[in-house]
């Protein structure tokens, strides 16, 4: 086995035409994404997964809401959030691609359940899980992100006549077997537990962040075992995926919590990585500050920690959202070129910009780097 790998890593190595789809880490020279879109958000209909992942203070707003669309006022003022972060990425020298813009609020079933509509295509990094030339679509636990990655099969289908590979992870059947309907919140000192169950292999893509030959993982409210597992088996010996332990109760996407940002540099969420894995043990940390956004802002799906929610366009250069001064400060401190661009109003539907964005192609090769 030692010796296919080596030879595999010769090859890549010397490649020098980069396939259309290649990413392998979070920083190497990035030349082509997919930017999200917000049009046709529609309102997830209350369910036991919605209640462990989402902040409480919403809850009503699903319970009332669910099945309807967004309000529009603020699907505007997302959408142009949105439409400022690829101009400032076409600047940048990137190449931006978008999926297209469905009506999300169109009701839908499967043996055993049904629901009033779907979520959105804003955010391609929890959908597709892009591994070397590889697209995976995740095999996502809720019932309402069942045929979210359709809004990005063009572009898919398209990448694939370029020569990309395309898989979907087994389709979850996602009936009550997945979940745990007497879920509550575990207490401080009791053991966490999760709202799904290992009936069958679940994960949302943005449970898993990439550092060449080796990939970490949160086990989450939406990534269980049996995803983690199918996904080791699926890559093979050529990846190496680490399960990450992180403090979080309501954890559904890595991206809050732990971001590598450069070779040598890791961003940290202080409260949720209490235990920083001994591999990483020469790399320089930045903690996270306290995110700046206010208190009264509009989060629906997230807490105010996607200020660590940032985008490598290379080892220096970085988006971060323009009102968040203390991680701005604390990133240019730590070697790095932020580029600042407003956000706060596509923060409102529960990411930034790692969320909003896919790497399709980053210029580089497979490397180990620890
Ligand atoms: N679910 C992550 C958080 O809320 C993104 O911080």
């Amino acid at each position: 086995m030692k010796k296919i790998s080596i030879d595999l890593e010769n090859t890549e190595n010397k490649r020098d035409v980069i396939p259309i789809v290649n990413s392998y880490n979070e920083w190497d020279p990035l030349e082509e994404v997919i930017v999200g879109v917000i049009e046709g958000a529609s309102v997830p209909s209350w369910h036991i997964s919605l209640k462990a992942t989402l902040p409480e203070k919403q809850w009503k707003f699903y319970q009332e809401f669910g099945g309807k669309p967004f309000p529009k006022e603020q699907v505007e003022a997302a959408k142009n959030d949105l439409e400022e972060f690829v101009h400032i990425l076409e600047s940048e020298g990137v190449i931006v691609r978008r999926p297209d813009v469905m009506d999300h609020n169109v009701a839908y079933s499967a043996p055993g359940w049904q629901s009033p509509g779907g979520l959105y295509a804003a955010m391609p990094r929890d959908t597709l899980l892009v591994i070397g030339d590889e697209i995976i679509e995740a095999p996502m636990a809720w019932r309402a992100r069942y045929f979210e990655s359709f809004a990005f099969r063009r572009l898919i289908k398209d990448y694939f006549k370029k020569g990309a590979r395309w898989t979907t992870a087994p389709k979850p059947q996602l009936s009550d077997e997945l979940y745990n309907y007497d879920y509550e919140e575990p207490g401080e000192n009791q053991e966490m537990s999760y709202v799904i169950t290992e009936f069958e292999p679940t994960f949302d893509a943005a449970d898993f962040i990439k550092c060449g030959r080796d990939i970490f993982v949160q086990k989450s409210h939406v990534t269980n075992e049996f995803g983690i597992n199918w996904l080791r088996r699926h890559l093979g010996d050529k990846y190496r995926i680490h399960i990450l332990e992180v403090n979080d109760r309501h954890p559904m996407h890595i991206d809050a919590s732990f971001m590598p940002l450069a070779p040598g540099k890791l961003l940290l969420n202080a409260r949720r990585v209490l235990k920083i894995p001994g591999m990483f043990k020469s790399w320089d940390v930045l903690y996270a500050p306290e995110p700046c956004i206010p208190q009264s802002h509009t989060l629906y799906m997230t807490s105010p920690w996607i200020n660590m929610n940032v985008l490598m366009l290379d080892h220096e250069r970085v988006i971060v959202e323009k009102n968040e001064e203390s991680i701005t400060k604390a990133l240019k401190n730590f070697g790095l070129k932020p580029i600042p661009c407003p956000f706060v109003n596509f923060n409102t539907f529960g990411g930034s910009f790692h969320c909003a964005s896919l790497d399709i192609r980053r210029r580089g090769v497979l490397q180990s780097y620890f």
